[in-house]
C-alpha cells in the first residue's frame, strides 16, 4: 500500500487490494499479537449513522491492540456549534494515529484528508465513495465465489445513491469482472460513474429487470433503497418495494449464486433466503473485521517508518 489516506475506490490499484485482501485472509488464518498496535489510537468520527462501519473498525484497531477514540454523536459534538469539518479533523489529528470519518456531504472525505497528514479513511461521503466497505464486499467474494477476474456480478437496487455501488463499481473494473447493474431508470448508475467505467474499459451492462441476467450471476450484491438522500419523499416511495428478493427469485439462480448485501436491510432479501445457501450477507459483515484490521495494519505500520 503506498497510501497515506484511503478515499476512493478509484485510486486503489488492484495490487493495493490484493495486498489488503491477502493480508485479512492471513489475519483470519493466524490473528496477529494482541500487542501489534499497542500505542495506536484510531479516531471514529461518524456524521452520519452507522453501525457495522464503527463497531468493525473498533474492533478492529482492538484487535490489534491499540484503542478508538469516538467523537461521539453529532449532536453532542462541537459541530452543533458551527465549527467546520476542516477544523474538527486538524483537531483530532493531535490525538490520533490515523482517522475515520463517515460525512453526509459527497466529496468531504477528500477535502478532510487535505487538512491532515495521520491517514484519512473514508467511510462514507454522502452519495460519494465507501472504499473500505469494497475491500470487504471483494473479500467476500474472493472467499465464497473464486478469483474476481473470473466472476458475473449482479449488482441490484439504488445505483444512484449507493456508495457501496459505486466503490465496487470501480474495484471490479480493475479486476475486469462482468458487471450487471439492475435497477429502475431512475436509480440508475450516476452519469459520472458511468463515464469512468466505460473510459476504464469496463464490461458492464445495464437492465431494469433482475431476469434477464439472473442466471448467469455468481454473485447477486443487493443494496438499500437510499431513502435518506432522496430530495423528495414522494420519489422514494414510488420505488421503495421494488426490486425484493426472495427464495423463490433464486430458483431462477445457480445454485452456487452469492447473494450478499453491505446492510442494513429494509425489505429488500426476504427473510426466506437467510437460510439458503445462497445468503452470505452476514458472514460479508463479519468479515469486517480481519479486512479492516489488514488495512489498519498496513496504514499504521507505514506512518511507522
Ligand atoms: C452502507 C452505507 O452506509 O453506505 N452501510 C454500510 O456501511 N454497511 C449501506 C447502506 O446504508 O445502505
Amino acid at each position: 500500500m503506498t497510501h497515506d489516506h484511503v478515499i476512493s475506490a478509484k485510486s486503489l490499484s488492484r495490487a493495493d487490494i490484493e495486498t489488503v485482501l491477502d493480508r485479512a485472509a492471513e489475519i483470519d488464518r493466524t490473528p496477529p499479537d494482541r500487542d501489534r498496535h499497542a500505542d495506536d489510537l484510531l479516531a471514529l468520527c461518524f456524521f452520519e449513522p452507522s453501525t457495522r462501519t464503527h463497531m468493525s473498525f473498533e474492533t478492529a484497531i482492538k484487535r490489534l491492540g491499540g484503542d478508538a477514540l469516538d467523537m461521539g454523536p453529532v449532536e453532542s459534538s462541537s459541530a452543533t456549534k458551527g465549527e467546520s469539518l476542516a477544523d474538527t479533523v486538524r483537531v483530532v489529528e493531535g490525538y490520533a494515529d490515523a482517522l475515520v470519518l463517515r460525512h453526509p456531504s459527497e466529496g468531504a472525505a477528500q477535502m478532510a484528508s487535505e487538512f491532515v497528514d495521520i491517514p484519512l479513511i473514508n467511510a462514507g461521503d454522502g452519495a460519494g465513495q465507501h472504499p473500505t466497505q469494497t475491500l470487504l464486499d471483494l473479500y467476500t467474494m474472493r472467499e465464497a465465489a473464486g478469483d474476481l477476474a473470473d466472476l458475473t456480478v449482479g449488482i441490484m437496487g439504488d445505483l444512484k445513491y449507493g456508495r457501496t455501488v459505486h466503490s465496487l463499481a470501480y474495484a471490479l473494473t480493475k479486476f475486469d469482472a462482468r458487471q450487471h447493474f439492475v435497477s429502475p431508470e431512475s436509480l440508475s448508475l450516476p452519469r459520472s460513474v458511468r463515464y469512468d467505467l466505460h473510459e476504464s474499459g469496463a464490461r458492464l451492462k445495464e437492465h431494469t429487470d433482475l431476469d434477464a441476467v439472473i442466471e448467469e450471476l455468481d454473485v447477486l450484491y443487493v443494496t438499500r433503497i437510499q431513502r435518506e438522500r432522496f430530495p423528495d419523499e414522494n420519489e422514494y416511495r414510488q420505488v421503495a418495494g421494488e426490486y425484493r428478493i426472495d427464495a423463490a427469485t433464486l430458483d431462477d439462480a445457480r445454485e452456487e449464486c452469492v447473494v450478499m448485501h453491505p446492510l442494513p436491510r429494509v425489505d429488500e432479501i426476504a427473510p426466506d433466503v437467510d437460510a439458503t445457501q445462497h445468503a452470505h450477507y452476514f458472514e460479508q459483515a463479519h468479515n469486517a473485521v480481519p479486512v479492516r484490521m489488514a488495512l489498519l495494519d498496513l496504514l499504521l505500520s507505514e506512518d511507522d517508518r
